[in-house]
């Protein structure tokens, strides 16, 4: 999956306006949180699924820059004083430690509007169709909405201080973590134009992966070090998070993540193509040490 990354990031650098184009300090300060070295995960899947369903990967460029837009401004939010309140992000400051509260709440706003802009651009529609550009549109607008992250993310916020429960905390994750992985993923097989058995196949794999991604970031939050993970560690303890972690322990845990990713590896099943490069992603996600 890594031989998407330079296109990824090509094309998100791509997207940032230069010259005098609007409010310089807000365009740099979506830029900064844009450039910085996330692991593109979500986007490099949408390139994927585009590819498995027989679509060319770069027709799926703006929906993947899109998907990974929706994700840099859920990060500097989540960072936010009001919500997990950490300072260190991608390994550098966290967007409102070097532009402040304001003009980063706006750089989230401001990086929501742009992934529309930017998979609905004539071009972008043009190479996957109308249709085709919409459906995955509304797909992005559904997973990451009030009944997806953004629905998640107010589950996580009101569940701090609370005796974790596993249905509360299954759904908070699917919603606040899984929603966009499956956007990511229906998206790219959308582009090339797949039929319903393959987008639904696609959602049930990111599913699984996703819910398995949320786990496995909770327990690097534990044993992890906040030079390795780019973020600061213990987060989750300091704000008193309801997480799998503090519910299970860590090794219920690793075992959930691993009959997640084997429940990843049979939605592959209905794409008759080789699957393999999913497949492994799936397992090498799940083994991440960042
Ligand atoms: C972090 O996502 C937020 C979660 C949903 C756990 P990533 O671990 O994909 O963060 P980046 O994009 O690599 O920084
Ligand atoms: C965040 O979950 C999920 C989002 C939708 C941003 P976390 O709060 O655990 O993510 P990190 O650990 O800060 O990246
Ligand atoms: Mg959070
Ligand atoms: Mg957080
Ligand atoms: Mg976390």
């Amino acid at each position: 999956m890594k031989r998407y990354l330079s296109m990824i990031n090509s094309a998100l650098e791509a997207c940032i306006p230069d010259g005098n184009f609007g409010e310089q300090k807000l365009i740099d300060s979506a830029a900064y949180s844009l450039r910085l070295p996330g692991k593109r995960v979500r986007p490099a899947l949408t390139l994927a699924f585009c590819e498995l369903c027989g679509g060319e990967a770069q027709k799926a460029l703006p929906f993947a820059c899109a998907v990974e837009m929706i994700h840099t401004y859920s990060l500097i939010h989540d960072d936010l004083p009001c919500m997990d309140d950490d300072d260190y992000r991608r390994g550098q400051a966290s967007n409102h430690k070097v532009y402040g509260e304001d003009i980063a709440l706006l750089a989230g706003d401001a990086l929501q509007s742009m992934a529309y802009t930017t998979m609905l651009s004539d071009t972008a529609v043009k190479a996957v169709g109308a249709e085709n550009a919409a459906r995955a549109a509304r797909v992005l607008a559904e997973k990451s909405g009030l009944l997806g992250m953004v629905g998640g993310q107010t589950i996580d916020i009101m569940s701090e201080g609370k005796e974790p429960n596993l249905d509360t905390l299954t759904v908070m994750d699917e919603k606040k973590t899984a929603c966009l992985i499956e956007a990511a993923c229906m998206m790219g097989c959308i582009c090339a134009g797949a039929d319903d058995a393959k987008v639904a196949a696609a959602e049930r794999y990111a599913h699984a992966v996703g819910l398995a991604f949320q786990i496995v970031d909770d327990i690097l939050d534990v044993t992890s070090t906040t030079d390795e993970l780019g973020k600061p560690v213990g987060s989750d303890t300091d704000n008193e998070k309801s997480t799998y972690v503090a519910l299970l322990g860590i090794d219920r845990c690793r075992r959930t993540v691993d009959e997640l990713t084997a429940q990843a590896v049979d939605a592959l099943a209905v794409f008759d193509c080789d699957t393999k490069e999913l497949a492994d992603f799936a397992v090498a996600l799940a083994n991440r040490k960042k």
